[in-house]
């Protein structure tokens, strides 16, 4: 029997308002693993995460998350929906926020357990957060509140981490401390992320792997393998361009052209 992987997807298939977004699309990732999902806008990586939560079904193939099908709502991914902002003025408690994230606690259904406190406290202190947990979350931070973000999308256990542009509006410093401490959570704990960006280079030193979502397609390998003029033209369907700059940086060029390819055009 073949050894089933944290994530699955087989000849998938997504449709959103009649049109599909992609299509074709055969994804493994490993327990533990660091995956960016790398894109154009519009592409369909934010769809790609909510496939993979259920909350997206597919048109077409099958999604397992640790070997089973998807079951919307499940405890075992940590999902950080894309553009989160807390209103400047919210009073509640970045700690407060971590608990939200255990079960029930949503509802004020549950009562104060030690065990949660505890729970609480080691995802605030794994993130990093200790120092300002107290604090209201509105008055955090973008990189505090993304930390508090994270320790919010882990607490109730999850053995993996969907996160929609965390580093998003981040300076690079951030982007550089959240990145580590996400690839630190892979290594230690064996969780397994898929994160959406927008710019690889400040993930490049920590993933493991790329997928990169655009034409209507989804490809995924090393990022040296995938990040490349001819790889991103095929996928694409329209010329792109990846150049290596002098400071070791990656860009690609041409990739926010509108996508001419598209699967409905076939
Ligand atoms: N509920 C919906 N109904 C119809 N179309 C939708 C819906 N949600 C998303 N779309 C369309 O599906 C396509 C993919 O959207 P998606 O949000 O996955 O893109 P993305 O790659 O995450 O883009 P971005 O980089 O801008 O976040 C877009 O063209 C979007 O307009
Ligand atoms: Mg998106």
């Amino acid at each position: 029997m073949r050894i089933l992987g944290a994530l699955q997807l087989d000849h998938a298939a997504a449709r959103l308002g009649g049109r599909l977004i992609w299509t074709e699309v055969d994804l493994e990732v490993q327990e533990g693993e660091f995956v960016a999902i790398l894109g154009p806008n519009g592409a369909g990586k934010s769809t790609l995460l909510k496939a993979l939560l259920g909350v997206v079904p597919l048109a077409e193939g099958s999604v397992r998350v640790f070997g089973r099908p998807v079951r919307r709502g499940s405890d075992e991914i940590g999902y950080l929906p894309q553009r989160r902002r807390f209103d400047p003025d919210l009073r509640i408690r970045a700690v407060d926020l971590v608990r939200l994230g255990l079960d029930g606690e949503r509802w004020g259904m549950s009562l104060p357990s030690p065990a949660k406190t505890n729970r609480v406290a080691e995802m605030v202190e794994l993130v990093g957060a200790a120092a300002y947990q107290d604090r209201p979350i509105g008055e955090l931070s973008g990189g505090e509140q993304q930390r508090i973000l994270i320790a919010q999308a882990l607490v109730s256990g999850a053995r993996m981490l969907a996160l929609d542009e965390p580093l998003e509006s981040l300076d690079l410093n951030n982007q550089q401390a959240i990145s580590e401490l996400i690839r630190s959570i892979c290594q230690t704990r064996g969780v397994t992320v898929l994160l959406v960006a927008h710019d690889i280079n400040p993930i490049l030193p920590f993933v493991d792997r790329v997928v990169y979502v655009a034409g209507g397609h989804v490809l995924s390998g090393k990022p040296q393998e995938v990040i490349r003029t001819e790889t991103l033209t095929a996928l694409y369907g329209t010329p792109v361009e990846v150049l290596h700059t002098s400071d070791g940086r990656i860009v690609v060029v041409g990739q926010y052209e509108p996508v001419t390819h598209h699967p409905d055009d076939h």
